[in-house]
């Protein structure tokens, strides 16, 4: 079989030299090249736009490998982002006043949640999810949260593996260690599954009058069953807790806002990140008048939630998403895609599936428990110039152009990966000294 050795570029190579000084690699699990093809992932790029990205020596990829952590929905580098942007850097960013930009963005979040009334901002998802829990946790006046999904890196959330060190592995990342954060927390934070309202209904019953924080993802790698979130809501209503949906991943994906407009469900705390600067940092957490005023009893601030680019961004990509119709492109995408991967399994007898909202469709490979058989298809995908990962992530910038090109580079990598299923020689393909895996572990 034709398969040549992949070069090793100079950013797989910076990859080795960044985990002696910096401890993990670099700040985001998500970014690690353990998580695609250890050794060869390239790591460092020099330039990104649209949905291509240069690497640290000026090589040249397609970006089908998230597009930024699902932050750049409108393309990298979007020109009427970046004016605004530039505009707000030559204005100064920074200043003894704060940015009238913050209201004019807290309007425009308010307009879309027309259930809301008051609006915080921060720079990161965890962080936004830590300010919502605690101004949850004040307006109940009550200490335990319950919780279903991934919410970030606080101690609010990772101390429930306290308990139980896989408390968190049903959530979204396994292995997430609880070294480090306080004992006394230990219990203040109780984990229930997706689509399994029993499992709430048992954490109430076992913590009588406790329970004043629900937080939950609306929807991730699926849509709820019939009943679901609203049996949640019911509940939160029932015990007086206040209802936090974290949309930091799914917001922005379906509609302009989050999934649970779709769902026709409604929290008391709904909280933005990701997409809402198309890259540029800025979170937000929108809630009822009621709950959100609770933020004036507890200490809550910092220097650089005040900066101008991320309010600037936020307005303007919110405006770009709008007049583009920047959703309903990315749903028809979604649905593209899982056509393509299905249409290439099918020819190369490879059994996979597919799941998650139209625009952040996932590719399952069926009987791949050490993901040998996914880190050879990120490899011959790298190998036709492609970034590569199973969660989409769709954007404007996918052309028809570019997908059919990225149909092309999918059937002759589905080839290699189905021929070596069927010749039971997928791990000696393998030009990495191990598979890909994605869970929290050390790294040297
Ligand atoms: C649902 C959800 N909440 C919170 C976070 C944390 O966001 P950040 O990585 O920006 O801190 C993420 C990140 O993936 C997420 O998916």
């Amino acid at each position: 079989m034709n398969n040549p050795p992949l070069r090793v570029s100079k950013g797989a190579q910076l990859w080795n030299k960044a985990k002696k000084i910096i401890p993990g690699g670099n700040q985001l699990l998500s970014k690690r090249s353990e998580r695609f093809v250890p050794d060869i992932w390239p790591a460092y790029y020099s330039r990104a736009k649209g949905c291509e990205i240069w690497g640290v020596e000026g090589e040249h990829y397609f970006d089908f490998a998230g597009m930024g952590v699902g932050s750049c929905i409108l393309g990298y580098a979007n020109d009427e982002v970046d004016a605004a942007v530039m505009d707000a850097i030559r204005n100064g960013s920074m200043s003894t006043l704060n940015s009238p930009e913050e209201i004019e963005l807290a309007e425009r979040l308010l307009a879309l949640n027309p259930w809301s009334g008051m609006v915080r901002f921060s720079r990161a998802g965890g962080e936004a999810c830590a300010i919502a829990v605690r101004i949850a946790r004040a307006a109940a006046g009550r200490n335990k949260v319950a919780f279903c999904g991934y919410h970030g890196w606080h101690d609010w959330y990772i101390s429930s593996n306290l308990s139980d060190g896989a408390n968190l592995d049903d959530q979204l990342l396994p292995g997430l260690s609880s070294r480090g954060i306080a004992r006394g927390l230990k219990g203040s934070a109780l984990p229930f599954r997706y689509n399994q309202l029993n499992e709430l209904e048992k954490i109430i019953a076992e913590n009588p009058g406790e329970i004043g924080v629900i937080i939950m993802e609306p929807a991730r790698d699926h849509m709820p069953e019939p009943g679901f979130l609203e049996g949640i809501r019911k509940l939160a209503d029932k015990i007086g807790a206040v209802l936090i949906f974290d949309e930091v991943t799914s917001g922005f994906v379906l509609n302009l806002g989050g999934v649970h407009a779709t769902l026709g469900v409604l929290p008391d705390i709904a909280v933005y990140g990701k997409a809402l600067g198309n890259g540029y940092p800025i979170t937000a957490v929108v809630g009822t008048a009621s709950v959100m005023d609770h933020a004036q009893e507890t200490f809550i601030s910092s220097t650089f939630w005040t900066e101008r680019i991320g309010f600037t961004a936020a307005l303007k990509a919110i405006e770009v998403m709008e007049k583009t119709k920047a959703q309903e492109k990315m749903i028809v995408q979604g649905r593209k895609i899982a056509e393509i991967w299905r249409k290439a399994a099918a020819a190369n007898g490879l059994k996979i599936h597919t799941e998650g909202l139209d625009p952040h469709v996932h590719l399952v490979i069926e009987n791949d428990p050490n993901l040998e058989i996914h880190t050879l298809l990120t490899q011959e995908m790298l190998r036709l110039g492609y970034l590569y990962s199973p969660s989409m992530r769709c954007n404007l910038a996918y052309t028809d152009d570019i997908l059919a090109g990225f149909a092309e580079a999918t059937d002759k990598s589905f080839s290699v990966v189905g021929a070596a299923v069927k010749a039971g020689n997928v791990r000696s393909l393998l030009q990495s000294s191990m598979p890909a895996s994605t869970g929290f572990k050390r790294l040297t």
